[in-house]
């Protein structure tokens, strides 16, 4: 019965190119890093990894439960409270990724009496969390904060949050937070920034929104996740006391899932520490970035992504294949990852790699986009 149900579907997404296959990762495998989110290229740092397997040793292989049960151990606090004042709010909720803080947040949020305003490019995870939040929801065109506006000011709801990525996670621009705080403020909004692509790669390391002066604003909303710059996993919404309080109460994705691994809190706290001890690490992701975009000819980057433009999906995976024979690791974003419909080679500047990797890295690129061109 699956097999008729499933395979015509598989042979359509083969036919265009867009089948998406895992190739699990060996151990011991040396190759150039481009493509995974490890930005500050803490992972394996000793400090991290000790961290994470003192905490297993300490409070055992899982949470055991979730959160508001036995699931929030002393390291989920410390984090949380961690987290919040290094980046400016005055509170912080753990949760068990970032996809789950977004749901979370946007659906304890949301309902009939709240306007959801989403901006065309976000992450699958607010847009999911749209879906689920019983909302109506405005889809504005990419960072058009007039757009935003005037559907703010045409609401009948009483409440509205407004939807951004600081720095977007394709296509690696930024948001003009600014403007979009401002115009938040004036219609009475909340403002929902996802910093995914923020924390330890924009404002010295404290992300976007603190580096905008809005960290701690009573309409500012940030959410994280702990498994890009923090080198772990698990996601943190940050802002007011209240809404912490809220989401104890009323996020589903919060209350009804186990708490993150003791293992993983450990691994971010000292990655967090690290990266406040080492206000300089997140410089070399920019000079690093700045490096790619110049060699592939493309827009420099508000963050870690260099997107890469490529004629379709088969040229970007096969000029991603490519670039693994040669000893480096890109990875390639085809519909429906794609805001905009074009497959793209998506490169992540990583602190940590030297000028000789970097040099052998854009020349099998640049080699990679003409061959398959
Ligand atoms: C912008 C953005 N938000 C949320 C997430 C989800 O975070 P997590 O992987 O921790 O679930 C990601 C990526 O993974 C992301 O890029």
């Amino acid at each position: 019965m699956l097999e008729d149900w499933l395979a015509p579907k598989a042979a359509a997404l083969e036919s265009r190119g867009l089948t998406r296959r895992l190739r699990p990762r060996a151990a011991g495998e040396v190759l150039i890093d481009l493509a995974g989110n490890d930005y500050l290229g803490l992972a394996r740092d000793p400090r991290v990894v000790e961290a994470a397997v003192a905490a297993v040793r300490e409070w055992g292989a899982g949470a055991t439960a979730s959160r508001l049960v036995t699931g929030t151990t002393a390291l989920h606090a410390e984090l949380e409270s961690e987290l919040a004042s290094y980046t400016g709010h005055e509170a912080g909720l753990v949760f068990s990724s970032g996809y789950l803080a977004n749901l979370g947040v946007v659906t304890a949020l949301g309902g009939p009496g709240t306007l959801l305003v989403s901006d065309e490019h976000v992450h699958a995870s607010i847009v999911d969390a749209c879906r689920l939040s019983r909302s109506r929801v405005e889809v504005v065109p990419h960072n058009d904060v007039d757009a935003i506006g005037k559907a703010l000011a045409e609401r009948n709801e009483p409440q509205a949050v407004v939807l951004v990525e600081s720095v977007y996670s394709v296509l690696g621009d930024a948001a003009p937070l600014a403007e979009l705080s401002a115009v938040c403020s004036e219609h009475r909004a909340a403002l929902l920034v996802d910093e995914a692509h923020g924390l330890g790669v924009t404002g010295a390391g404290r992300g976007s929104v603190a580096a905008a002066g809005l960290a701690g604003l009573d309409h500012v909303i940030v959410t994280m996740t702990l498994s890009k710059s923090l080198a772990s996993q698990g996601g943190v919404v940050l802002g007011p006391a209240l809404l912490r309080e809220h989401l104890v109460n009323r996020a589903r994705p919060f209350i009804f899932d186990t708490g993150l691994n003791p293992a993983a809190c450990a691994a971010a706290l000292a990655a967090l520490r690290i990266l406040a001890d080492e206000p300089n690490r997140p410089e070399a992701i920019h000079t690093t970035a700045a490096r790619l975009a110049t060699a592939c000819g493309v827009a420099p980057s508000a963050g870690a992504v260099v997107s890469v433009p490529m004629p379709g999906p088969r040229e970007a995976v096969r000029a991603a294949e490519l670039c693994f024979e040669n000893g480096v690791r890109v990875g390639s974003f085809r519909p429906p990852s794609v805001p905009d419909g074009i497959s793209r080679l998506r490169l992540t500047a990583h602190a940590g790699l030297s000028s000789d990797e970097l040099d052998h890295a854009c020349e099998v690129i640049i080699a990679a986009v003409r061959e398959v061109s």
